[in-house]
């Protein structure tokens, strides 16, 4: 099944969105199948954000990204990779329509609450590079079956 690597941002952290982004994916038929709270080094970031690093916004980007702690998932389920991005919204809040994460609680592209990948290779680049093997959790989950 498809997976795809979402993050609650610093930003969501701290206003305390976690739990919020979390149930959207619940409710919408995603499974869970992988997260943890953490810091993230400046080296990782670096590397997570690479496609960017000749953008003049790079520098801001990994400051801000390891200010504080981020909340890293992996999810599974269905055409997920592209679903989730609809779900969050154009990468502008101001543009990002109502009803998306970014659209409902963002406010400017720098503090943009939650990151997701953006196709397969970058969904499998960044699932390894937050989560090793004994982080995903493969199991049963019979909800699906009524989605
Ligand atoms: P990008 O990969 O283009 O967006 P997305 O997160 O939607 O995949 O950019 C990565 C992050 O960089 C974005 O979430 C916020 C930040 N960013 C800026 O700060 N300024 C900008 O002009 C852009 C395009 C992005
Ligand atoms: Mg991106």
């Amino acid at each position: 099944m498809e997976q795809t690597f979402l993050m609650v941002k610093p930003d969501g952290v701290q206003r305390n969105l976690i739990g919020e982004i979390v149930t959207r994916f619940e409710r919408k038929g995603f499974k869970l199948a992988g997260a943890k709270l953490m810091n993230i080094s400046k080296e990782t970031a670096e590397q997570h954000y690479q496609e960017h690093n000749d953008k003049p916004f790079f520098g801001e980007l990994v400051s801000f990204i390891t200010s504080a702690p981020v909340f890293a998932m992996v999810w599974e389920g269905e055409n997920v990779i592209a679903t989730a991005r609809q779900m969050m919204g154009k990468t502008n809040p101001q543009e990002a329509l109502p009803g998306t994460i970014r659209g409902d609680y963002g406010l400017t592209v720098g503090k943009n609450i939650i990151h997701g990948s953006d196709a397969p290779e970058s969904a499998k680049r960044e699932i390894d590079l937050f989560f090793n093997e004994t982080e995903i959790v493969e199991f049963e989950k019979n909800g699906n079956n009524w989605v």
